[in-house]
């Protein structure tokens, strides 16, 4: 079979890796890929959201399957455009149709859904720019802290948490100004949920699914999750309080009524759904759904994927994954990324990587480099996730940190202390 995967972060990189060891897989091509992408497939240089050129390619080189990486070309509808197409409509699209997308691209139509569905999660009201008084109103009902969330996709940026009552109403009167633009032009407020969070990932074809390895992800950028949020500065699974019994909570009350609840509105969904969880007491609440693998969590979960990932995803094409196997490493698995210095603020990119051939035992996913006069350079804020197995999170850790040590840019910083909350 011959691949297309779209994208070009570490999430990609892992994606391509496990695609590229099936048998399945007679071709990988990546767009846009990555230098590290470059190793294990053929990168396209075109663009995720350049879905006319995709499908000339597509059409060209006799792609029997795409597969989406991230979720800004779901939420613009490359699924549905793919379908809309002759010359394309008959090649699986890995992923959510764009009505599958708004579970992420809308939060308000997400907290809608829940409702609908009786799925837990916050309390919560959606307010826009005519109804900012009431929005005030409601804000004075709850207690601190504050979540206010911009409908709309924001680059992970959208969500505010506030302690006071005075901070939360002059945000929320920002964010209906205008403050992520389109994005904020609605803002759901929600209740302040306390417990420890974990990404609970699932495969469905639309009416089965399959649960893969869960996983816990790292956001701030300082240790003891403090500073700015960035989009992932490590992770680890298994997550040690997702036990038999509280996995088995979230398929029953979270994972099957979504499922049901998207065939039952009708609603085209082939691929992963990332529903991001928070254990409240022991029991698991929705803080948000995303319609697409999470980074970096990929870069640990797949390690753990021991089932060929290609037949799952023909399962998902064919409508048939719950005939398809799937088996998972008993080791645990953690991504330690590699980041720029001043990240996520600003910081430089360009920089030389050496050592990265020095690495062994860990399996190395790069997120933002690039290749400038034959030499790997960084050309993003988060570089390269060092991935690794142990028998325990602790050894996986130790076996991460000391081959991070091994590779080597200026500026280049790490968290130590993940998975140590667990
Ligand atoms: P989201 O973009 O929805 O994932 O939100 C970003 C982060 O904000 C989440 O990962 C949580 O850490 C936090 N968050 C969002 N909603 C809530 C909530 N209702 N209660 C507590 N924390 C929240
Ligand atoms: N790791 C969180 C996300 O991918 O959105």
């Amino acid at each position: 079979m011959r691949i297309l995967l779209l994208g070009s972060g570490g999430r990609e990189h892992a994606l391509a890796w496990k695609i590229a060891q099936s048998a399945k897989c007679s071709k990988l091509f990546i767009a846009p890929g990555n230098a590290g992408t470059e190793a294990v497939g053929e990168n396209v240089a075109i663009g995720v959201n350049d879905f006319d050129r995709l499908k000339d390619f597509v059409v060209e080189e006799k792609v029997d399957m795409i597969v989406v990486g991230p979720e800004d070309p779901l939420v613009k509808g490359v699924y549905d455009c793919f379908k809309e197409d002759s010359r394309t409509a008959n090649v699986p699209v890995i992923g959510p149709s764009k009505a599958g997308a708004v579970l992420e691209g809308s939060k308000d139509f997400a907290k809608a859904f829940m409702k609908r569905h009786n799925i837990p999660t916050a309390a919560y009201e959606t307010f826009d720019g005519t109804t900012i008084e009431e929005g005030m109103q409601f804000l004075e009902t709850l207690k601190a802290p504050y979540v206010l969330k911009a409908d709309g996709l924001a680059a992970g940026k959208g969500v505010l948490i506030l302690p006071t009552l005075e901070e939360a109403k002059k945000e929320l009167r920002e964010m209906l100004g205008g403050m992520f633009g389109n994005a904020s032009a609605k803002v759901v407020i929600e209740e302040f949920l306390s417990g420890i969070e974990c990404s609970v990932f699932v495969l469905t074809d639309g009416t089965h699914y399959q649960i893969l390895p869960e996983a816990k992800d790292y956001k701030r950028i300082g240790e003891h999750d403090t500073g700015l949020n960035t989009g992932g500065m490590g992770s680890v699974t298994p997550v040690p309080f997702a036990t038999k019994e509280w996995m088995a909570k979230v398929e029953e009350r979270i994972i099957r009524p979504t499922v049901e609840g998207l065939k039952a509105e009708g609603i085209d969904y082939k691929g992963f759904i990332f529903f991001g969880l928070i254990n409240v007491d022991g029991e698991p609440m929705v803080i948000e759904y995303n319609c697409r693998m999470g980074d970096p969590e990929t870069e640990s979960v797949m390690l753990r994927l021991k089932s060929d990932i290609v037949d799952l995803f023909e399962g998902v094409a064919e409508g048939n994954l719950n005939q398809r196997q799937i088996a998972f490493d008993p080791r645990s698995a953690v991504c330690v990324m590699l980041v720029s210095g001043g990240y996520p603020e600003t910081y430089k990119k360009g920089y030389p990587i050496t050592g990265l051939d020095k690495v062994e035992g860990s399996v190395v996913f790069h997120s933002g480099t690039a290749v400038k006069d034959g030499q790997i350079v960084t050309a993003g804020g988060r570089v390269i996730a060092v991935s690794s197995y142990g028998e325990n999170k602790e050894e996986a850790l130790k076996k991460s940190f000391a081959e991070a040590q091994k590779i080597d840019f200026t500026d280049k910083y790490f968290r130590r202390d993940i998975g140590q909350d667990l």
